[in-house]
């Protein structure tokens, strides 16, 4: 039997905020393949004049991503930025203990900084607050932002760059709470090494923002304590705190693993609940925001230990159907809590847990790929708050789950609806109700479907699970229809009257 036609309700003046560009972001840490043979890759026939890969990053620009966060993660706890700066030849080769790797540094801040120039994305830099010190920390503020004409600074002139880099966004550390973490301390120590350097990084520029370490994921003994007592201390030095989340289908339960963009909406409400509670309670005007800056699916390679070798095959995680629906989730959830969520980045962009592989010369755009692409060109606007009333189930973690998930974006004169059908076998027809909005025309439609939960592309089958155009899309009397195929993500642009 069809199910039953879903119905959502969007209205004009319901608005959640406006989507934050910054929410469209990425994440390049120096693990595994992701910085050498990923995005820096000088012996690649696609090396451009900087050894940079120019079909990675082509590829890549098709994303339009935004922050682009680097250069960690766990890497970032054991890194001293002057390592990767200066004359190449005299840089040091390292031992790099996160991933037990070889770090030879030839890509570092300046090179990072001149790619960011050419995608173009916006820097974000993690300092060291594991084995680093809060003036070190406050050193590389200097050597990025500084005028010419002090110590670091003229560094960074002397390497070729006489204009400060302008580096506006950097995290107080990474995942501290974890005790896999180099130089991980309980949330008390944190509290103070990262409240010494946000404020000497501020008192060297006071334009910068700040990320202060939130605790690393829901299942963590420190999640919400952590969470607190580092809102209270850092107070108004914090203008945001991270997340990070890594789902999986461990158990091959699709259902309930599709079902997850409501746990993330949970953590999401959960942080925010607790920004809100330490801001009332310190009676401030300044809201701390929340920046999502892992996430992303990761459970089958668990590969995270490199031997002593240089850039190893670290969690190169094969993409399917189902983990390209859940992405969607994700990004769903975030322009679904647009108040909130300002900044997040996908972990990771290449090789490690990534939308693009690559192999020899060879590369592989994977299914994950495609609901970043889909939602990133249709990111302008305001989030509408939407209503989805149709057929559910029941998921075992996730309690009654509709099978439409939804979430819309209004740009002006246009509507952009975002549409996934989480029924492994039906067909989901969905009717696009507007108050205050009357649709009039069809811009432009994508869907992405693959027959089966696990298809995925391949070097021998790239194609087989892409976005394509949409026709099962209609227009009347100021409202549309949609008829999504079983697991499909969609994303319509609408115009308005
Ligand atoms: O993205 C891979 C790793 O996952 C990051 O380095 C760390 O922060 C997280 O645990």
């Amino acid at each position: 039997m069809p199910l039953e036609t879903t119905r959502l309700h969007l209205h004009r003046e319901m608005t959640v905020g406006p989507v934050d560009p910054r929410v469209f972001g990425g994440f390049l840490e120096h693990m595994g393949r992701a910085v050498y043979e990923g995005v820096y890759h000088p012996e690649s026939r696609h090396a451009d004049a900087h050894g940079c890969r120019s079909d990675v990053l082509g590829a890549l620009d098709r994303l339009q991503m935004t922050a682009m966060r680097y250069p960690g993660g766990n890497f970032a706890s054991g890194y001293h930025w002057i390592d990767g700066v200066g004359p190449k030849a005299k840089r040091p080769k390292v031992r790099e203990l996160a991933w037990q790797s070889l770090e030879p540094n030839q890509f570092g801040t300046d090179e990072y900084i001149r790619l960011c120039r050419a995608m173009p994305w916006t820097p974000m830099l993690t300092v060291n607050l594991g084995t680093g010190t809060p003036e070190e920390a406050r050193d590389w503020v200097e050597y990025c932002n500084a005028p010419a004409g002090t110590r670091f600074s003229d560094l960074r002139a002397a390497h070729g760059s006489p204009e400060p880099h302008g580096v506006k966004l950097w995290c107080l550390g990474n995942e501290m709470d974890g005790p896999w973490q180099l130089g991980h301390v309980p949330a008390d120590q944190y509290a103070i090494r990262a409240q010494q350097a946000a404020k000497m990084m501020k008192d060297v520029d006071k334009s910068i923002e700040l990320v202060a370490c939130g605790s690393c994921g829901i299942g963590m003994d420190s999640y919400m304590k952590w969470d607190r007592a580092v809102l209270e201390y850092l107070g108004d030095a914090a203008d945001f705190i991270s997340l990070h989340r890594y789902v999986g289908n461990p158990k091959n339960e699709t259902l309930d693993y599709l079902a997850v963009g409501a746990g993330i909406d949970r953590q999401i409400e959960e942080m925010d609940a607790a920004c809100r509670f330490v801001q009332a309670q310190r009676k401030s005007k300044k809201r701390a925001y929340l920046c999502f800056d892992e996430w992303n699916v990761w459970y089958k390679d668990q590969q995270m230990d490199g031997a002593g070798k240089f850039a190893p095959h670290l969690v190169e995680e094969v993409y399917n159907l189902e983990d390209a629906l859940v992405v969607a989730g994700f990004l769903h959830s975030f322009v679904r809590h647009a108040d909130a969520v300002k900044i997040a980045n996908l972990a990771q962009i290449v090789n490690v847990i990534a939308p693009v592989l690559t192999r020899g010369d060879e590369m592989l755009v994977q299914s994950i790929f495609y609901p970043f692409e889909m939602m990133s060109k249709r990111r302008n606007g305001v989030s509408l708050r939407a209503a989805v009333r149709g057929p559910a189930y029941e998921s075992k973690s996730h309690g009654t789950t509709p099978y439409v998930e939804a979430s819309a974006i209004l740009d002006g004169a246009r509507l952009h609806v975002f549409l996934t059908n989480r029924h492994l076998t039906e067909s989901a027809e969905v009717a696009v109700e507007g108050a205050g909005l009357s649709i009039r025309g069809l811009e432009s439609a994508e869907v992405l479907t693959g027959g089966d939960a696990k298809a995925a592309n391949s070097y021998d089958a790239p194609e087989t699970v892409v976005a394509r155009t949409f026709s099962n899309v209609s227009v009347a009397g100021g409202g549309a229809k949609a008829v999504l195929p079983p697991l499909a993500f969609a994303a319509i642009t609408f115009e308005l009257a």
